[in-house]
Formats: C-alpha cells, structure tokens, sequence
C-alpha cells in the first residue's frame, strides 16, 4: 500500500467514508449517525444535551474542558460505584447458589486513587494492590487493611515488610523463594500472614479465545505439579496461614468457558490439599472485559458469575469436596466503562491510501493527548471509539484515525473510527471506555505531564488527581539550572 498526504475536503476521494471505507476493519460499520453514543460503550450517565455537547453526569464536556483543561479524564463516580455494587452482589448471589459465599475485591491496578478507593470501600468490595505505591494508595483510602490483597511476581523485601506490618488480609505468594520472605517477615512483625498461593493452571483466555495447555509460558504463578510442595512448606511455617490457590487466566475475557477450566483445574488441586490441611478459599482473579466499541459484546457479569458458580459446584460434587469461599478480582469492568478522556482536536489530514478497490481516504484527526494518556492502543492495539463532544454534526461520517501528539507513528488513540467529516480544529473529542488503564498506564513520554482525573456526579465536578505541569516534571530534574 502505498499513501499520500492530502490537504482536506474536496480532494479525490475524501467522501469515501459515506458509505464504508476500504481502510475500514470489517467489524467497523459506518453509522447512519456519527454523532450517536453507542449503548453499552460510554459511562452510564452519559448524553448528549439538547445543544448537542456530550454531558456526564450532568457536566457538559465544554466545561470540564475550559475548568480543567484537556487531556482530561473524567470519571462517572456513580457508574463506578453502581458497578462494584452491581459485581459484588452478582457474586454473592451466584455462591450464595451453590452453598458458599464470595469476596469481591476491586483490582487497583485498573485505577487507584484514595477517592476511588472509598468509592469500593463503601461498596462493599476489598482492594488488590500490586506494588508499594498502590499500597500506599489503598492505606492513605482508608480502607480496613484486612481487606486488602497483595500481588506481585517480584515483591521487594520492604514491599513484604510494609504489608505484613500494616494487616493486609492475604499476600499472594507466586513463587517458592517468597515464603522464606514472607514468613521472615511475619516473624519480624509478630504477626502470622494469611497467604493463597498463584498458580500457572495452563488456561489462559483473551477477549474471543481461551487457550487450556499443560503449562503456561509466563512469569506468574507456580505450576499445578510444584504446588503441592510449596503449600507443604507454607504450612510448616507458624507465621503463615494458607488460605488457598489463586489464578488469573487473563484480560477483556467475554465469556465464561476459560474461568470454568479453570476453576476445575483449580478445585481438583485444591481438594488434593485437602489432606494437610484447610483450605477455606479459592481466588479466581479478574479479567472480565468490556465494550471499548460498538462491535464489543461482553457477557454480563451476573452470566459469569453464574457459569463460574455452576462450574465449581459440578466440578467439587464430582470431587466430593464442599465448595471453599470463591475470591475474585475484577479491574476493568468497574472502572473501565465509567471513564471518558476527552481531547482537543488540533490538526487534521486526509490521507490518500491505494487500496485493491481503488484510492480510500483516511483522515487523520490529531488530538492533544496520546501514547502517554493511553498507551493501550501502541501497546495492545487495543481498539477505542470516539465522538465530537462539544457539538452535533450534520455531516457525513468519513472513516478517521484519531493520532496523538507523539513524536512516535504508533501514537494512536483511536485507530479505527467514523467521525463526521467537518470534525476539526477546535473541536473536542471524548473517548470513552478509558477508566481502566489509562491513567493508571500514563506516562512522561516526550516530557509531557500527565493529565488530572476529575470525577462527576449529580451535575457536579470535582479534582480526584491534580494534572502534572512542566514544573512538577522539571523540579525532578536534578542538573536543572535555577531559573
Ligand atoms: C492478578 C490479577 N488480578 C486481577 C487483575 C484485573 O484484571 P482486569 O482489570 O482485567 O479485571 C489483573 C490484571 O492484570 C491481575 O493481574
């Protein structure tokens, strides 16, 4: 394919996107509206107001940008609250079902903020960490220690320290170098540690397939044939408790085949284990995906929660076992949904792309913001929508490609959308579905501060993390020469 740089409307082409794009992925259809919020992509509570400005929660975007500034992310504060209700009460009930019950903790990683984390305190769900930092973050919350979990491949010595000494409620050990640490720890701190153990179970999903081998080859976990040892020696140990296995089978997962393997795979170890010892637990971790495009059809969590549920009773009634407590973890489905980052449009170009079909335009919409707001595009391709936010168009919807203002070609935002053809300097776009690891992702790539979260509610705005300016990130320079 070869492409050339065109200057705008009215060049060979450029109306290409009316009626479908060759450029265009087959799962991309041209709407009859580009002005429309798809159902099930953007935050729950958001509109268009009868001007046409997209308005969350009561916010018209054109204030948030013109208060906060844009990059911006914004975040629906009742969507993640309803969300973590919603996941907690679906897991109850589905255990409740099969004799047992659940807990729900909130994956920090997702998203962490002191604020969301009384957001998911008040829900009722715990909070996993996976460093010091989101430790820290989860303590300063306020949440009860007890009901934090901790994650890690490589945990430092005073990582360990730090949570065992501050109450957490279980570390998760993910290989048998960590239980010598842990438990010295636990001696050091008097204290004795509740620990589940990650194993590799070989399932590994992602959003369409699910992959179930003997061995998975990555970095978490221990296998299902070294596990037996490890919790032997967990249990020799008086400063340590082991309350039961742990896996997470992958991300953006859509339906429930690959958390059934793996609760089986799971649950058929853990009975073996039943022998040495109690094993009150069983922690099948996060994972469950959501719409980032109207092509996106996730299976709600409640169908999960049942297919799981229905696969650990049959698996322990053929086992003879009871069903032990189920612990998940979710990230992105309670906070992804609940995000809009909204950008203000800067340059845009058509480009003219030869394709089998003959010449196709694609214009290129730059935005203020980029790989270093969301870094989930270059890193997974991952696919995103967008819309105009602060005006309704009545033009045609011509296929674009949403760019950021990176020195980098894979700086993409939006790789595949249609936007109306007039979309240009001045406007703002918001795309939505960027709660879940974005902010959380961000970067200083090309020296570029990292935008403020802003959360609204009830027709209200306010601060949740101030945006870094240039001198936040100068005042980290040591050599910098005083002004
Ligand atoms: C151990 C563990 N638990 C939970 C999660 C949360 O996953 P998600 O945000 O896709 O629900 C992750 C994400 O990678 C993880 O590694």
């Amino acid at each position: 394919m070869r492409s050339r740089r065109m200057n705008g409307p009215g060049e060979p082409g450029y109306a290409c996107g009316v009626s479908g794009n060759p450029l265009a992925p087959a799962w991309l259809k041209a709407p009859a509206d580009p002005n429309e919020l798809a159902a099930g992509v953007w935050s729950q509570n958001a509109i268009r107001a009868a001007d046409g400005v997209i308005e969350i929660a009561g916010v018209r975007a054109t204030e948030l940008a013109a208060t906060y500034g844009t990059p911006l992310y914004v975040v629906d504060e009742a969507d993640v609250r309803s969300r973590a209700a919603e996941a907690k009460a679906a897991f109850d009930a589905a255990m409740e079902g099969i004799g047992t019950s659940a807990k729900v903790y909130y994956a920090g990683k997702a998203f962490l903020s002191t604020e969301v984390v009384r957001w998911i305190d008040a829900a009722g769900l715990g909070v996993d960490v996976a460093s010091e930092g989101e430790l820290a973050v989860a303590l300063a919350g306020g949440i009860d220690p007890a009901r934090i979990g901790v994650h890690g491949n490589n945990k430092s010595e005073r990582q360990i320290a730090r949570a065992v000494e501050a109450g957490v409620g279980a570390i998760v050990i993910d290989s048998a170098l960590e239980v010598e640490r842990v438990a010295s720890a636990a001696a050091r701190a008097g204290r004795v540690q509740r620990v589940r153990l990650r194993i590799n179970s070989g399932v590994h999903a992602s959003t369409h397939e699910y992959l179930a081998t003997a061995h998975e080859d990555q970095k978490f976990g221990v296998t299902i044939a070294d596990a037996p040892g490890i919790v032997a020696a967990i249990r020799s140990l008086p400063g340590l408790a082991f309350i039961g296995l742990h896996s997470h089978i992958g991300s953006q997962i859509f339906e429930a085949h690959g958390f059934a393997e793996a609760a089986r795979r799971l649950l058929s170890l853990h009975a073996s284990l039943l022998d040495g010892g109690p094993v009150p637990e069983l922690n099948l971790g996060g994972g469950f995906g959501i719409a980032y495009t109207s092509a996106d059809d996730p299976m709600p969590i409640p169908e999960i929660a049942a297919g799981m549920a229905a696969a650990l009773a049959a698996a322990a009634g053929e086992l003879g076992i009871e069903v032990p407590v189920i612990a998940v973890e979710p990230g992105r489905s309670i906070v992804g949904p609940a995000g809009t980052t909204l950008y203000a449009v800067g340059t845009v170009k058509a480009v003219t792309v030869e394709t089998d079909s003959g010449p196709a335009v694609r214009k290129y919409v730059s935005v203020d913001g980029g790989m270093s707001d969301n870094v989930r595009p270059a890193l997974y391709r991952a696919d995103y929508s967008a819309r105009i936010a602060s005006r309704v168009s009545a033009d045609h919807p011509a296929l674009a490609r949403v760019a950021g203002m990176h020195c980098e070609s894979g700086d993409i935002v939006v790789r595949d959308e249609y936007l109306p053809m007039d979309v240009g300097p001045g406007d703002l776009l918001a795309v939505p579905a960027t709660g879940a690891y974005g902010w959380a992702m961000a970067s200083n790539y090309n020296w570029v501060p990292r935008p403020p979260v802003v959360a609204v509610r009830g027709g209200e705005a306010r601060l949740i993390v101030r945006g870094e300016t240039i001198e936040d990130l100068l005042a980290r320079d040591a050599g910098r020469i005083a002004p």
